[in-house]
């Protein structure tokens, strides 16, 4: 690709996973399968891998008006990638964090996640070795799982299986609930060129007044677009991709439409936060999570005849109205992983900085039910182009800071899981019950990985598919637009 070129985005939507367009929120059941690749396995796996390839969603099959009945995406470790013999080319390797993966002894020491214990992760696994494939599949309420055939002479398998309770009628519409009883997915960028579509025709009142705040270019969740600096997002490119045929934009490299997923499964002790609930009420809860238990921002009233949209709950900043916190302290998970207008010097420019920052979540509640382990817990899938900036940015610098602001304590939520930091601290300024209240470790991590989300030519190329004549993904004319 000749520098400072880029495909239209909208040209490419048969190439890109559906999952960067949707969450797929009408879809209530979920299913994620941890795959590992046993040694001498690799072209079973490949063959089995390629038979599934035809079950995942293109963005062009969803946006408006356009839903699937089910949904399936695929994305690889970098080891999973090894395994299957993709090599990266001298010219454009992967980036290191995703090279070395979330489940080396680096990463753990970037993202504080000392001490770990994990279950599985990208590099090793108690169990299983290196998580290779990540599969998930979404299906409608109660539906049995999509994938059903998967050989376990050929991959070590872990399934984290959905909660079957975590969609509520919320204002006469299932939305979804975390485990500890709040509202979750609901504030997401906007893709611009790609989500914005899907908003067209939609009145200013219906998608916020600040809807511009959360339009994010492309390139910052999809790869080779331009992301919020103007520039191109990195594209890696492997061994044989040029010539195999399957690259449909002339010159694009192998990571051309695709992205990293930064994945954790995180466990809830529900206990834990309903013994605080009860010692400090709904209110407090409220306050350390940023929002009201129904999604709408702390401090608005919800009103039964006139319900709001999730884009204009999603229309609040913190500058002006909230410089102190008073409403939603500066501490709260929400406030930390997105702090909005309250970065930089002025409103313009945090909105600019908080943008460089953001990530598309496309995580699920899950259950897991064992004689050793009954929990509830999410499984976290964050999109981003750029894990360094994006995800292990807010990790390091705002979730897991004891350093965080001048508040001297780490995310309320997903902060350390050890043992030692206890208790943890929180801050609510002007509250009449007091300032400061202790809280218990609300949740554990037991594993994770960064996971490569390939375009679909790249799929197929992985698997071994040949390239399919038919199959056009039109090329555009020019330099992009977008
Ligand atoms: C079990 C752990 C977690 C729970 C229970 C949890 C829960 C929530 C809830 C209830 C919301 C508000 C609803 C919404 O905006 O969709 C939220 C928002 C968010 N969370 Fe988490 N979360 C967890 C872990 C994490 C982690 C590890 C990260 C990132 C490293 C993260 C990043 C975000 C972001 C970016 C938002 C959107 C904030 C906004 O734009 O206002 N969360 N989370």
């Amino acid at each position: 690709m000749k520098a400072q070129e880029a495909p239209h985005l909208r040209d490419q939507l048969k190439d890109i996973q559906g999952m960067l367009r949707s969450g797929y929120g009408w879809l209530q059941s979920s299913r994620f399968w941890l795959l590992s690749i046993r040694d001498g396995h690799e072209d079973a796996a490949r063959a089995w891998l390629a038979a599934k390839s035809g079950l995942v969603v293109s963005a062009a099959r969803i946006g408006k008006g356009k839903r699937v009945e089910n949904a399936v995406a695929i994305a690889f470790s970098y080891a999973g990638l090894t395994k299957l013999g993709c090599r990266e080319t001298e010219a454009h390797p992967f980036p290191t964090p995703f090279r070395s993966g979330m489940g080396s002894k680096l990463r753990e020491q970037l993202l504080r996640d000392t001490p770990r214990d994990w279950r599985w992760s990208d590099v090793d696994g108690a169990d299983c070795g290196p998580v290779h494939v990540l599969i998930a599949e979404w299906t409608p309420k109660g539906a049995g799982p999509l994938i059903t055939d998967i050989d376990e002479k050929v991959f070590c398998v872990i399934k984290i299986e959905n909660d079957p309770c975590s969609f509520h009628d919320i204002g006469g519409e299932e939305k979804l609930r975390e485990a500890f009883g709040f509202r979750d997915g609901l504030a997401q960028p906007v893709i611009r060129g790609l989500k914005q579509d899907d908003d067209v025709g939609k009145d200013r009142d219906e998608i916020g007044p600040l809807y511009d705040d959360r339009l994010v270019s492309p390139g910052e969740f999809i790869l080779g677009y331009r992301n919020e600096y103007n520039e191109l997002t990195y594209c890696p490119n492997v061994e044989g991709w040029t010539q195999s045929g399957h690259a449909k934009y002339p010159g694009g490299r192998f990571a051309l439409n695709g992205s990293y997923l930064a994945v954790r499964q995180i466990k809830q002790n529900v206990k834990a936060f309903d013994a605080f609930r009860d010692a400090y009420g709904q209110e407090v809860c409220n306050k350390v999570m940023g929002r009201q238990d129904n999604g709408l921002p702390l401090g608005w009233k919800y009103d039964p005849n006139n319900p709001i949209s999730d884009s204009q709950a999603d229309a609040f900043r913190f500058r002006v109205e909230d410089a102190n916190g008073f409403v939603c302290p500066r501490g709260a998970h929400i406030r930390r992983v997105n702090p909005r207008d309250s970065l930089g010097t002025d409103v313009e420019s945090s909105i600019t900085s908080t943008k460089l920052h953001r990530l598309l979540r496309r995580g699920r509640p899950y259950l897991e039910e064992s004689k050793d382990d009954t929990h509830n817990g999410i499984f976290f899938i964050a999109c981003n182009a750029d894990l360094e900036r994006q995800f292990e940015f807010i990790h390091q610098r705002w979730v897991r800071n004891p350093g965080f602001g001048t508040l001297h304590a780490d995310d309320p939520i997903a902060g350390t899981d050890d043992p030692t930091a206890l208790p943890k601290t929180f801050s609510m300024p002007g509250l009449a019950s007091g300032q400061e209240v202790s809280l218990a470790a609300f949740t554990k991590t037991l594993g994770g990985g960064y996971f490569f989300l390939p375009g679909i030519a790249a799929l197929k190329f992985i698997v071994g598919l040949p390239v399919d004549a038919k199959e056009t993904i039109a090329e555009p004319a020019k330099v992009a637009a977008v």
